[in-house]
């Protein structure tokens, strides 16, 4: 298998991730900024398909109206170079001290308006780059305080914002989805939305909420102690998995933004089988952070193992599937069986109360004591991973 990136294996880069100069709330910069138009092409160079950015990725705060354009002139001139496309675009609401108590939730509706004033303008330009997605990630939508944020009326005001551009966006005939990226805490002590069920709990309350999905990142569940495959299986089933963000996480702690698979690696495998055979089609987006220590050339090679260690994973996933042992397995688990519907189609609750082997001959001890074979399907995984079959 051809572990080289493709176009069409649909890899993405965030500006911010290999543009990171590595402050931290400890330390300074250990690296000189990037130039977007660098990074497109060195990106472009290791086989990605595109990249993605906040408004100020591309343009600072503040920039005045001319040089504004010519920032976006030379970036879409580097994209006509490279091929690179911009499929997903977001905003910043959390750098500037106007955000530090939120954008859409701030405490003070002058702020509030004023960060729907910069998302309005940048998703022109989103649909200008030909953006599909439009990311919200509420990094200050929170609080540390309980006393300090009435979350109802927080939600009340989140809502209205994303309904309010939702509405634009359709008024505008713009071919954007909105995707919201849940996170528990980081930098705020807490999170609006901080899980995938909790940000689906809150679309189903939009009046737009038919173009409103999610971007869910790996390690942002797994801070919250979640499974992330099981958080991304539900996405998919609730038809919401409208774009994703790809990461290491290494258990309960801040967020590391590892390279992918540098974390919870077996949990990365599961992830990659799925995204492979679940019906995901969008782009396989990284949202990492080259590590402190690495210098200007470990930023390339972590760019470029992101995008290996998932191709290693996609084969080792496929071997797995291809695996008559692992076939023999899961057949054994009962896997499949699942998908069988409990009840035989147009069986009502009377029938299944005359039905005596569902209850009566039932032998719940008997079936009680039958083993599961769950520790095999386990062990098959780990070796598919090691390379050991
Ligand atoms: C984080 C987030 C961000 C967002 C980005 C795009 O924890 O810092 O993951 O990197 O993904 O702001 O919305
Ligand atoms: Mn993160
Ligand atoms: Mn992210």
């Amino acid at each position: 298998m051809a572990l080289q990136p493709t176009r069409d294996d649909r890899f993405t880069f965030g500006l911010w991730t290999v543009g990171w100069p590595a402050r931290d709330p400890f330390g300074d910069a250990t690296r000189p900024a990037l130039d977007p138009v660098e990074t497109v092409h060195r990106l472009a160079e290791l086989g990605a398909y595109g990249v993605t950015c906040h408004d100020d990725d591309l343009i600072p705060f503040g920039t005045a109206a001319g040089e504004r354009d010519r920032l976006i002139t030379r970036f879409r001139a580097a994209l006509a170079e490279t091929g690179l496309v911009v499929p997903m675009m977001t905003t910043n609401l959390f750098t500037h001290p106007v955000f530090k108590d939120g954008g859409f939730t701030s405490n003070d509706r002058a702020v509030r308006r004023f960060a729907l004033r910069k998302i309005l303008r940048n998703l022109d330009l989103a649909a200008e780059l030909g953006a599909t997605t439009y990311v919200f990630w509420g990094g200050r939508e929170g609080a540390e305080v309980d006393q300090a944020k009435d979350i109802r009326a927080a939600l009340d005001r989140y809502r209205e914002g994303i309904d309010l551009l939702a509405g634009h966006v359709k008024e505008q005939g713009y071919g954007i989805r909105f995707a919201i990226e849940p996170k528990p805490n980081e930098p705020r002590g807490d999170i609006l939305l901080p899980t995938v069920g909790h940000a689906l709990a809150f679309i189903a309350e939009l009046e737009h909420g038919d173009m409103v999905g999610l971007n869910p990142e790996v390690g942002h569940e797994q801070m919250a102690g979640l499974n992330v495959t099981a958080g991304i299986a539900q996405a998919l089933w609730a038809g919401k998995l409208f774009h994703i963000d790809l990461n290491g996480q290494r258990g309960v702690k801040y967020d590391q933004d590892l390279v992918f698979g540098h974390g919870d690696l077996l949990n990365a495998f599961s992830l990659v089988d799925l995204l492979e055979t679940g019906g995901y089609r969008g782009p396989r987006h990284f949202d990492y952070k080259p590590l402190r220590t690495e210098d200007i050339d470990g930023v390339w090679a972590s760019a470029a193992a992101n995008m290996r260690t998932y191709l290693l994973l996609k084969e080792r996933a496929a071997a797995f599937r291809a695996d008559p042992a692992v076939a023999e397995a899961l057949h054994a688990a009962g896997v499949a069986d699942l998908a069988t519907p409990t009840l035989t189609p147009g069986e009502t609750v009377a029938e299944l109360l005359a039905d005596r082997s569902a209850f009566e001959d039932f032998d719940a001890d008997r079936t009680g004591e039958r083993g599961c074979g769950f520790v095999r399907l386990a062990q098959l995984a780990l070796e598919h991973v090691l390379g050991a079959r």
